[in-house]
């Protein structure tokens, strides 16, 4: 992903709108915030999973690639939280069940579909609902999150291209919007321009 003279936003970018085929219900912007979470939530769990299967399956790199984008995850999880606190205080954290992994590039196509569907379908359309309602905080977490899935997409469908062609790359996680980084070339990030010495190196 480049970095633009502006941060990417709804604003001034032309890749935010909804798939024809829409799978996600949208409710209120609170619900979809929660709706959110919870897929955030099976990410993360998802993403753990994989990343011990990666390494048992004798995939390193790999291995450490989903635990970075399992990372990214729950910066994304904590972004939309403190959005849900301020309406609702009570609000618990959901948790999910972890499913079954499966040989690694099987999980790498599973989380790049999982990707693909949140920046394309899910985020596109929550973020047009909290444009609607106004609500411009889960505008602005919805969009780094969309940003950064896509990222995400691309990370895993590179790894399964390269599944039997790895290297010493580090993966590099900003720690604002979880955006994914491969190797060392790069300054800032691409959604936030957060300096290459924030990130934490997978
Ligand atoms: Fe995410
Ligand atoms: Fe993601
Ligand atoms: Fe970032």
């Amino acid at each position: 992903m480049k970095v633009r003279a502006q941060a990417p936003s709804i604003k001034n970018s032309t890749n935010f709108n909804v798939v024809a085929d829409s799978k996600t219900a949208v409710g209120t912007t609170l619900e979809n915030l929660k709706a959110a979470i919870a897929g955030e939530t099976g990410a993360y769990t998802k993403y753990m999973t994989f990343a011990n299967a990666a390494k048992e399956q004798g995939y390193d790199q790999i291995a450490r690639l989903f635990t970075a984008t399992a990372a990214a995850e729950l910066i994304h999880i904590d972004l939309e939280y403190a959005v849900v606190a301020e309406m609702e205080p009570n609000y618990q954290k959901p948790t999910a069940a972890a499913p079954l992994a499966y040989a690694c590039d099987l999980n790498l196509i599973s989380g790049a579909n999982g990707e693909i569907y949140e920046a394309s379908d899910m985020y596109p359309a929550f973020i047009k609902k909290a444009q609607e309602e106004g609500n411009l905080k889960a505008v602005n977490v919805f969009t780094r999150a969309k940003l950064a899935e896509a990222v995400h997409a691309e990370r895993y469908l590179a790894a399964y291209n390269d599944i039997d062609a790895p290297d010493d790359d580090k993966f590099h996680l900003c720690p604002i919007c979880g955006y994914i980084h491969k190797g060392e070339d790069f300054e800032k990030c691409p959604i936030c321009f957060r300096p290459k010495a924030t990130f934490t190196a997978y």
